[in-house]
C-alpha cells in the first residue's frame, strides 16, 4: 500500500440552517488554486441551479438542475436549503497499473442538503466536488419516506455554455460508441444525420445529443470536456444539443420495454457530472478528475493481472484470410457432419507459432478469437440467446494443450468470450466460463456485444447493459480475471474501485480500417481520440499494423497513417494491454518492430508534452519501476515540424535515445511506410527538431545509461 498516503481533511462548515433561508440561497466552492469557482443557488422559483467560472469569467451560466419521474411530481421548483457542508480534501492514492503510480486527488467540496416546500417534503441532496482541473457533481436521494422507488423519466442537468465552442463529438448513440468524431461549432452539430451506418450492425440516435466524453475549444483557449464518472445503476447520459440556445442538457438512454430510463430506489447517489477544465489541451489528457471521482479500490490486490503486450489470432479474420467459425453446420465430430472449410482460424498449431513470436519478442499474452464453437450462428441470427457456450473449443484447437504451452514459454493466454449481445446466455454462464479461466491460470478476457441487444428492447447503454457490465466486472474480480470489453459501456473511471477494469473498446478501433465503407479511420482519428474518448479511461484500440496499404488481402481499403504514427500509438494511447495487431509476418525481420518490443505498458508517470485537439500531441510516459522513458507524437493530415524538449528528464542524467521517424517523403497515403531509425545521446537540456509526415508520427525509447 501507499505509505506515502497523507490525508488531511477538515471540515470547515456544518450549517444546519433554519427553515428561512434566503440569505444562504447562494453558496460556492472553489478549487484549491481558487481558479474554478462553482455557485450553487436556488432560482426565484426555488429550484436548484449553478454556474461556473474560471479566472473569474462565466463558464457556465446558471443552468437548472432536476428530474422528472413516472411514479411521482418532476424535482424542480420549490425547494428550500436545510444544510450546508464543506469539506478539504487533500490526499495521494496508488494506481495498481496505469498512466502513472501516484495520484493527487485534493479538491474542496460543497454538500447542499435540500427539502421541498410543499407536501411530500421530499429531500435530495446535491455534492459537488472542484479540482483544480474540473469538477464533479451528483445527485444524493438519502432513504426517506417520501420516496422510496422512483422510475426516473429524464435527469435534467443543464450546462448553459457562454460560447460558440468548437466541437469535438461523436452523435449521442443508445448503441454503439464506433463513430467518427465530427468537428463543428456547437450551433452546428447534427448527430441525427448519422442515423444510418453502413458498417454498424446497429445504431440508434433519436435525438440532436452526443455521446460523453465531448470536449470543446473556445476562441480564448479554454478547453472543456463534459463526460460521467462512476456509471452505476444507471443510464448513459448522453447530452442534447441546444444549438440557438448553446446548451448541452442530460438525456439519459432508455429502453423500448418501458417508458422509464432509469429506475432506483432511495437510498441512492447518481454519477457525477463532470466538467474537464483547462486552458491548454494537454491538461485534459494530464488531468485525473473521473478516475478521482470514483471510490478506492474495492477488490484488492490485483497483481495477478500484469499490464502486457499481445499478440492474437484475429487481423486474420478482418483482413478475411482466416475465420472465427470452423465451417461445420452439423455436428462436427460426426461422420454426418460437413467437413469443415479449413480456414479456421484458431488451431493449436497457430496458437503455438503465435507464442513462440511472442516468446522471443518481449510480448507477454496471446488472444485466440474463434476458438470456442458457436460461431457459424453468431451473426445475423435473431435468436442468438444459446449459441455460444464460453467452455467448448472447437475440435482442431485444444485449449488446455495452448495454454500448457504458453506457460513453458511465458505467454498468457487472453480468454476471448463473444457474447453476441444475447446477454442472458452469457450471464447464465459467467461463472462457469470464469472458473475454467481461474483453473486454467487465464487472468483476462475480452468481452464482446455485438448486434442487438438481447433481451429486445435494450441498447447497450441503457441501465440494463450498465448493470450487466458491472456484474461481469464484480464477477471477473471473483475469479480474478480482469476485463477488456468490446462494444462496452463507456469507461466512467470504474477502473480505481475495480482495477480488473483494464480496458475497453468504445470507439472505432483499428478494425475499421479493415472493413469499413467509408474510407476507415481519417489521420485525423487519433489526434482527436487523445482529446475525447481517451479521457474516459484506457483504450483497445489494437495498432501496430506495418502493411498499411493491407495489400494482397484488402485492396480497397488501407491504414490512413505512417508506420511511424502507428509506432507512437503505443504511447499515446494509455492501455496497459497493447495489441502488436498485424499478422506476424510483418513484424519479422522489420527494424521498427524494435520499438514494439522495447516499449513499456505500465508506466510511473506521463506528460503531456504538446498538443491541440485534432490537431496533434506528443506524450512522454516514464516505464514503472525503471528510469526508462518512452514518447510517442501523431500528427493528423498535416505535415508538422517540433522542436522537442527533454527537459522531463531528471538532471544529470543520460539516455541513449533510439528515434523512430517518418522519412522525409513519407506520407500517410502516398508513401506510408517509409521511415528512419537514428541513434543520439539525450538530456535533460538537449532539444530536438522533429517532422511529422501528414498523417505521421515518431516514437523514441529512450534508455537509461
Ligand atoms: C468486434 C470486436 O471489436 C473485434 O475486435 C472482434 O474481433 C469481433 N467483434 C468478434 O468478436
Ligand atoms: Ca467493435
Amino acid at each position: 500500500m501507499n505509505k506515502a498516503k497523507s490525508v488531511w481533511v477538515f471540515v470547515m462548515a456544518l450549517i444546519t440552517l433554519s427553515s428561512c433561508t434566503t440569505q444562504n440561497n447562494e453558496q460556492q466552492v472553489s478549487s484549491p488554486d481558487g481558479k474554478i469557482t462553482l455557485q450553487f443557488n436556488l432560482d426565484a422559483k426555488g429550484q436548484p441551479a449553478y454556474n461556473v467560472t474560471f479566472d473569474g469569467k462565466l463558464v457556465i451560466k446558471p443552468s437548472t438542475l432536476g428530474f422528472s419521474f413516472e411514479n411521482q411530481p418532476a424535482i424542480a421548483e420549490n425547494w428550500s436549503i436545510k444544510t450546508i457542508e464543506q469539506l478539504s480534501i487533500n490526499e495521494n492514492w496508488e494506481m495498481p497499473w496505469g498512466e502513472k503510480r501516484q495520484v493527487l486527488n485534493h479538491y474542496n467540496s460543497l454538500k447542499i442538503g435540500l427539502e421541498e416546500t410543499n407536501k411530500p417534503y421530499r429531500k435530495l441532496n446535491l455534492i459537488f466536488k472542484v479540482y483544480n482541473d474540473g469538477l464533479g457533481f451528483r445527485y444524493e436521494f438519502p432513504e426517506q419516506e417520501a420516496l422510496d422507488t422512483m422510475y426516473i423519466m429524464e435527469e435534467n442537468t443543464e450546462f448553459n455554455l457562454t460560447a460558440d465552442y468548437k466541437t469535438f463529438w461523436i452523435p449521442g448513440d443508445w448503441d454503439i460508441y464506433e463513430h467518427l468524431y465530427r468537428t463543428t461549432p456547437l450551433s452546428k452539430i447534427n448527430a441525427v444525420q448519422y442515423r444510418s451506418h453502413n458498417d454498424l450492425a446497429q445504431t440508434h440516435i433519436p435525438n440532436n445529443a452526443v455521446n460523453t466524453p465531448v470536449t470543446l475549444v473556445g476562441a480564448n483557449g479554454l478547453h472543456l470536456s463534459f463526460h460521467e464518472a462512476n456509471l452505476t445503476n444507471y443510464a448513459d447520459m448522453t447530452l442534447l444539443v441546444d444549438t440557438v440556445n448553446l446548451t448541452l442538457k442530460s438525456c439519459l438512454v432508455g429502453s423500448e420495454n418501458h417508458n422509464y430510463k432509469v429506475v432506483c430506489k432511495t437510498p441512492f447517489v447518481t454519477p457525477w457530472r463532470t466538467i474537464q477544465i483547462s486552458e491548454n489541451a494537454g491538461g485534459l489528457i494530464e488531468s485525473d478528475l473521473i478516475v478521482n471521482l470514483n471510490e478506492p479500490n474495492k477488490i484488492g490486490d490485483v497483481s495477478w493481472f500484469k499490464p502486457m503486450k499481445y499478440v492474437g489470432i484475429w487481423w486474420d479474420m478482418h483482413l478475411g484470410t482466416k475465420t472465427w467459425d470452423y465451417g461445420a453446420t452439423q455436428d462436427m465430430n460426426s461422420a454426418s457432419g460437413k467437413k469443415p472449410h479449413g480456414r479456421h482460424g484458431s488451431t493449436t498449431a497457430y496458437a503455438k507459432k503465435l507464442i513462440d513470436f511472442a516468446a522471443a519478442h518481449n510480448i507477454g499474452g496471446l488472444l485466440v478469437e474463434g476458438w470456442n464453437t458457436g460461431w457459424e450462428n453468431w451473426i445475423g441470427f435473431e435468436d442468438r440467446e444459446g449459441v455460444f457456450d464460453f467452455v467448448t473449443p472447437y475440435p482442431d484447437y485444444d485449449l488446455k494443450e495452448v495454454v500448457r504451452y504458453g506457460k513453458e514459454k511465458g505467454v498468457e493466454l487472453i480468454m476471448h468470450h463473444e457474447t453476441s449481445a444475447a446477454t442472458q446466455t452469457y450471464t447464465n454462464q459467467l461463472d462457469t466460463a470464469f472458473r475454467l479461466m481461474e483453473s486454467l491460470g487465464i487472468h483476462s478476457v475480452k468481452t464482446g456485444y455485438v448486434g442487438k441487444i438481447l433481451p429486445k428492447g435494450e441498447y447497450h447503454h441503457g441501465q440494463y447493459m450498465v448493470n450487466h457490465y458491472h456484474q461481469v466486472l464484480e464477477t471477473g474480480a471473483k475469479y480474478k480475471v480482469a476485463i477488456n470489453a468490446h462494444e462496452p459501456i463507456k469507461a466512467t473511471g470504474k477502473r480505481r474501485t475495480y482495477p480488473n477494469a483494464i480496458a475497453r473498446e468504445g470507439l472505432r478501433g483499428q478494425e475499421f480500417n479493415a472493413w469499413a465503407s467509408d474510407g476507415g479511420n481519417p489521420p485525423e482519428h487519433l489526434p482527436i481520440v487523445a482529446f475525447t474518448r481517451m479521457l474516459a479511461g484506457p483504450i483497445d484500440f489494437t495498432p501496430g499494423i506495418f502493411n498499411l496499404k493491407l495489400d494482397p488481402y484488402k485492396k480497397d481499403n488501407q491504414v490512413n497513417t505512417t508506420l511511424c504514427h502507428q509506432l507512437a500509438l503505443y504511447v499515446v494511447i494509455n492501455s496497459p494491454i497493447q495489441m502488436a495487431a498485424d499478422l506476424i509476418e510483418y513484424y519479422q525481420g522489420h527494424p521498427a518492430f524494435k520499438f514494439i518490443e522495447d516499449v513499456a505498458v505500465n508506466w510511473e508517470q506521463t506528460r503531456v508534452l504538446n498538443g491541440e485537439v485534432g490537431d496533434f500531441v506528443c506524450i512522454a510516459r516514464q516505464e514503472r519501476n525503471s528510469e526508462n522513458w518512452f514518447v510517442g507524437g501523431i500528427t493528423d493530415e498535416n505535415e508538422r515540424s517540433l522542436e522537442l524538449k527533454f527537459d522531463f528528464l531528471p538532471e544529470g542524467k543520460t539516455y541513449t535515445a533510439t528515434l523512430y521517424k517518418d522519412a522525409e517523403d513519407a506520407h500517410w497515403d502516398t508513401n506510408p511506410q517509409a521511415y528512419k531509425i537514428e541513434t543520439l545521446t539525450i538530456d535533460s537540456k538537449s532539444s530536438l527538431p522533429i517532422t511529422l509526415a501528414p498523417g505521421g508520427g515518431f516514437a523514441i525509447s529512450l534508455i537509461a545509461l
